[in-house]
C-alpha cells in the first residue's frame, strides 16, 4: 500500500488541532492551540467564544501543521479528516467547513470522523498492534463509557454514565474547592499532596453492572465541606479523586473480565490523571491484561486522533460524502455499528 498523508482537523470543544499522521500511525506533526484562558474566568466552556476562537485559530493551526509536516503547499495530502460531532454545533461547523474546503481545492477525499472513535484510536498511534478484542475506558469532559472494540470499526457499548461524565465531576468538584479552570489537572496536581483515605466519599454503583453515576459523589463533597470547612483541600482532592479512581478500574477490570479481553485500554482527558494510569497498569500486570495508555498530549483533544481514526475510516467505508452535516449528539454506534 503507497504512504497516505492524512491531515486530521477537531475543533469540537475548546482545543483548535489540526495534525498530519501518515498511514494512520506516524505523527508527522500534531498542533493543539488550546482556548482554557478564554474560558477560565467564566469557569467552563462558553460555546459562543469558543466558535469564534476556532475561526481565528484554525488556519494559523492548520498551517503550522501543514509547515512541522514539511507540506507547505498542500500537495501532499492525500484526505482530509475532521470531527464531525459529538461536540459544539457552532465549533464543530467551524472544522468541518474547513475540513471540505480544503479537501474540494485539493482535489482529495474527506472523512467525517466520529470524536468519540477518535479517543479510542489514540492508543493505536502509539500501538498499532494492539490485540482484539479490547475493553477501553473512555474518560473525558463529555463522556464516560465503557467500550469493548471487538474490531476496527466494532464496538459495543458496556456501559456509561447515567448523570456527569467523570471529567465534568473532576471539574465541578474543582470549582467548589476554588482550584480554576480545567479542574482535572488541578485535583490531580493537588491529590498528590493529600491522604487518599482521608475521606470516604460514595462510590456509586461500583458494584452495579457497567454504568456509571458521578453526580451523587459532587454532592458528597460538598455537602462534606460544608460540614468540614477545616478540612485540608488537598486530602479532599485526593480522596475524591481515590473515588473516582476505584469504580473506574474496578468496572474496567469486571467488564475486561467478563468479554475475555486482551488489553485494557484508556482514552478520553480524564485518562491523563496520574492515579488513574498508576491503578490500571497495576490492575493489568495483576489480572495479566495488556496496558495501553496513551501519551498524556494524546488522552486529551487534538487532531493526531482525528487522523488516525479518519485513516481506518477512509480504508473500511471509503470518503464521506460532502453534504455529511455537523452532527452535535453523534453517537459512538452511528459510525461504528
Ligand atoms: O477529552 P477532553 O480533552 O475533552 C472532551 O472531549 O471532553 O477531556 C477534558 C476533560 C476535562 O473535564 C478535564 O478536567 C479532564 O478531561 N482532565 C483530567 C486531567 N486532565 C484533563 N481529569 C483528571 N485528571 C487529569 N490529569
Ligand atoms: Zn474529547
Amino acid at each position: 500500500m503507497t504512504d497516505m498523508r492524512i491531515l486530521g482537523i477537531e475543533t469540537s470543544c475548546d482545543e483548535t488541532a489540526a495534525a498530519v499522521v501518515m498511514n494512520g500511525t506516524r505523527v508527522l506533526s500534531s498542533v493543539v492551540s488550546t482556548q482554557i484562558d478564554l474560558h477560565a474566568r467564566f469557569g467552563g466552556v462558553v460555546p459562543e467564544v469558543a466558535s469564534r476562537a476556532h475561526v481565528e485559530m484554525l488556519t494559523p493551526v492548520i498551517s503550522q501543521a501543514m509547515l512541522e509536516a514539511g507540506m507547505v503547499d498542500g500537495g501532499k495530502v492525500d484526505a482530509v479528516a475532521a470531527t464531525v460531532g459529538p461536540g459544539l454545533i457552532g465549533s464543530l461547523l467551524v472544522g468541518v467547513s474547513a475540513a471540505k474546503a480544503l479537501a474540494l481545492v485539493w482535489d482529495v477525499p474527506f472523512v467525517a470522523v466520529n470524536h468519540l472513535e477518535a479517543h479510542l484510536y489514540a492508543a493505536f498511534l502509539e500501538e498499532p498492534d494492539l490485540e482484539l478484542p479490547l475493553v477501553v475506558l473512555l474518560v473525558s469532559g463529555g463522556h464516560t463509557m465503557l467500550v469493548c472494540m471487538e474490531g476496527h470499526g466494532r464496538y459495543r457499548l458496556l456501559g456509561q454514565t447515567v448523570d456527569d461524565a467523570a471529567g465534568e465531576a473532576f471539574d465541578k468538584v474543582a470549582r467548589f474547592l476554588d482550584l480554576g479552570y480545567p479542574g482535572g489537572p488541578a485535583i490531580d496536581r493537588l491529590a498528590m499532596e493529600g491522604d487518599p483515605r482521608a475521606v470516604d466519599f460514595p462510590r456509586p454503583m461500583k458494584n452495579d453492572g457497567y454504568n456509571f453515576s458521578f453526580s451523587g459523589l459532587k454532592t458528597s463533597v460538598v455537602n462534606y465541606v460544608r460540614k468540614n470547612p477545616d478540612v485540608a483541600a488537598a486530602d479532599v482532592a485526593a480522596s475524591f479523586q481515590d473515588a473516582v479512581c476505584d469504580v473506574l478500574i474496578t468496572k474496567a477490570r469486571r467488564a475486561a473480565k467478563e468479554v475475555g479481553a486482551k488489553g485494557l485500554c484508556l482514552g478520553g482527558g480524564v485518562a491523563a490523571n496520574s492515579q488513574l494510569r498508576e491503578q490500571l497498569l497495576d490492575a493489568c500486570v495483576a489480572d495479566g491484561l495488556q496496558a495501553f495508555l496513551p501519551a498524556r498530549a494524546m488522552c486529551t483533544d487534538n487532531a493526531a486522533m482525528i487522523a488516525a481514526a479518519g485513516w481506518y475510516r477512509l480504508a473500511s467505508d471509503g470518503p464521506s460524502p460532502l453534504d455529511t452535516g455537523a452532527n452535535p449528539s453523534l453517537s459512538l454506534s452511528v459510525l461504528g455499528s
